[in-house]
């Protein structure tokens, strides 16, 4: 029995919960910021972008600046949007020091217009990417492709998301309103010097595993707190660290709905209480928090994963996936009304094309001097030629393509001017892993069958590339190219 003033100590206590939890628990210190929206000119369907590729200066930490790059601000890129059906017409100049190109990462469109290493722009040159918008809408985002500096020009900066919109999914009711309860989340992990600038890969670690950073950025701040009164948001959430795999959930281990892939939204919410993103990979999630909590979503290291355990050299190298903050919510002044969350989204049309081809892609790592010497990580044997076409794939077809991990390490496999559904896979498909994909995370020894539907564009001479998302593994040459004829 409790004595009467345990009772009202107790009372007390629990009055008083919501500030002392905070103060345990400390509110993260900085504001949440929102990439601004790139501004554009519209004529009709047409849809005009004028880009900066630039350098800045960003402050990260209260003492301490960074030297950055950016698209039309100092770190990261403005956001672009439009509509399907719109025809974009994007002008990127490259104001940086030295070359760059930005890819355009989920878009299904022309192999001239896709931004990778065979569409370099110059240090002070243009470049004018034009292409329709044919696909749903979805969370897409951009970034630097540049042969063998992809990583680099990333980590400096050189990201920004691409939101499409449609008819389809404005019909939802979604919370779709940027900044206010849609919000894009762009994780990114850095390593930082005493005089806070940007530590890049340093270690044999950094090379063989991809560089991992021990400071985590959300839209560019370390760990901030969003603090919002709408009682459902919708969470854009990209990886877009170089090579780190987060494992996402809440500390207060609320659930919350998978809305969207990296493809579109989803046929129906599926709720859960993690989601995995491997980088390149993104999700739309809802999160209700109409009972004004304060959660901070985490990287949980997930205890019952199916990823094996590392060995050997990959025991020592693999960095111990532990547990952190990355944002927080604050919803203490929350609208306290009943969020609703639609029971389906969209359909997804299946087709009844036959496959005209089948593919192997084999993801190999050859461990010993190789690696060592930034040799060892390979496509079906090869490793990235500028020169060699390695597949030829027919314009408009459906074809399955099998991945296949024989290292020991997680590889995300992305490919250009795609999205595909996974029609096999070697352990549980996960919730966003049901819904469209470009981007797919391989387990060591895991594998994949993936069917893709091509779009119709051709061109005889400019390949696509299919490649590890782990950026310092794609700019070693694990990357392939395909043309689309
Ligand atoms: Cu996100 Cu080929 O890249
Ligand atoms: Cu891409
Ligand atoms: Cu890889």
């Amino acid at each position: 029995m409790l004595s009467r003033r345990q009772l009202l100590q107790s009372l007390i206590a629990a009055m008083a919960l919501p500030t002392q939890i905070l103060q345990a628990k400390g509110l993260l210190p900085h504001r949440f910021i929102v990439p601004p929206l790139a501004q554009s000119r519209r004529e009709g369907n047409d849809l005009f972008f004028d880009l900066n590729i630039q350098a800045g200066l960003s402050r990260f930490f209260s003492n301490a600046t960074t030297k950055t790059w950016g698209i039309n601000m100092p770190f990261l890129g403005e956001t672009l949007r439009a509509n399907k059906g719109d025809r974009v017409h994007i002008n990127v100049k490259n104001s940086l020091p030295e070359t760059t190109t930005l890819h355009w990462h989920g878009m299904k469109l022309p192999a001239r217009e896709d931004g990778g290493p065979h569409q370099p722009v110059a240090p002070n040159a243009t470049w004018l990417s034009e292409f329709d918008i044919i696909q749903p809408a979805a969370t897409t985002w951009y970034h630097s492709h540049q042969l063998h500096r992809t990583g680099s020009q990333v980590y400096k900066g050189l990201a920004g998301l691409f939101i499409i919109d449609d008819k389809e999914a404005d019909a939802l009711h979604l919370p779709s309103e940027y900044g206010v309860d849609d919000f894009p989340v762009v994780i990114q992990d850095r390593t930082f010097q005493r005089d806070g600038s940007f530590s890049y890969v340093r270690s044999m670690r950094d090379r063989v595993m991809g560089k991992t950073g021990n400071v985590i950025l959300v839209n560019g701040v370390v760990k901030p707190t969003l603090t919002t009164n709408k009682p459902l948001i919708r969470l854009r959430i990209l990886n877009g660290s170089n090579s780190r795999i987060y494992q996402l959930a809440f500390d207060d281990k609320r659930s919350f709905h998978i809305i969207g892939s990296d493809g579109g939204l989803l046929e129906k919410p599926l709720k859960s209480n993690s989601v995995q993103l491997a980088p390149g990979e993104r999700a739309e999630v809802l999160v209700d928090i109409s009972d004004g909590g304060v959660p901070t979503l985490i990287n949980q290291p997930n205890q019952n994963s199916r990823r094996l355990e590392p060995s050997g050299m990959m025991q020592m190298m693999a960095a111990p996936d532990k547990r952190f903050s990355i944002f927080q919510i604050d919803a203490r002044g929350v609208d306290k009304i009943q969020a609703t969350i639609p029971d389906n989204l969209v359909v997804h049309q299946k087709t009844d094309m036959q496959v005209s081809q089948k593919r192997h892609l084999k993801l190999q790592a050859q461990m010993g001097p190789a690696m060592m010497s930034g040799r060892g990580l390979s496509i079906n044997g090869k490793r990235m030629d500028m020169n060699r076409i390695d597949e030829i794939v027919k314009a408009g077809s459906l074809e399955v393509w099998t991945v296949t991990n024989s290292s020991m390490m997680p590889h995300p496999l992305h490919i250009h001017n795609a999205q595909f559904k996974i029609i096999g896979k070697q352990g549980r498909i996960l919730e966003h892993e049901t819904g469209f994909k470009d981007t797919v995370l391989l387990e060591p020894r895991g594998s994949m069958q993936l069917l893709i539907h091509f779009p119709d564009y051709k061109d005889e001479k400019r390949p696509y590339m299919y490649h590890c998302h782990n950026l310092e593994h794609e700019d070693q040459g694990m990357m392939g190219q395909f043309l689309v004829v």
